[in-house]
């Protein structure tokens, strides 16, 4: 359920120089860490996701500016205001996200539990109804 997904804060490294975050496998995550990939460059007013996916867990992160992530469970919805880079959002399986009011010049950093699969995923809306009652 949408209960499932929740905000982690990851360490972070303060210097007068600059900030680090790290995300260490299977530390910092309730799952281990098989791919990386980034979401950037989104023209204003675009939304992005609109699926939801079988098993793959995601944490995502505002690495730079700022985005709104809708969950979904197919019962209720909650949104996440996503714009720290020292804290991750973790998106269980089963679980449609939109993501939207991105910032100019934000960056989505995904991290998932596993290798790209289309067949992982759900991209109709009503089919994922029928699938999570
Ligand atoms: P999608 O996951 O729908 O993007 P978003 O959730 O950001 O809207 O993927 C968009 C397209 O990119 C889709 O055709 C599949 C492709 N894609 C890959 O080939 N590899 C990947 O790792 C990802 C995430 C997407």
């Amino acid at each position: 359920s949408v209960d499932d997904c929740r905000l982690i804060r990851l360490p972070k490294h303060e210097r007068e120089n600059g900030n680090i975050t790290v995300v260490e496998n299977d530390i910092d995550l309730p799952f281990a860490v098989k791919r990386v990939y980034y979401l950037y460059d989104v023209p204003g007013g675009e939304e992005r996701g609109g699926h939801s996916h079988k098993q793959l867990y995601q944490l995502l992160v505002a690495a730079g500016g700022s985005f709104d992530v809708i969950l979904d469970d197919g019962i209720s919805t909650r949104t996440v205001t996503l714009n720290r880079p020292s804290y991750g959002l973790l998106i269980v399986p089963g679980i449609w996200r939109v993501l939207n009011n991105f910032s100019s010049g934000s960056v989505c950093l995904v991290l998932t539990s596993d290798y790209y699969e289309e067949s992982d995923y759900i991209r109709d809306y009503q089919e994922f109804k029928e699938i999570s009652r």
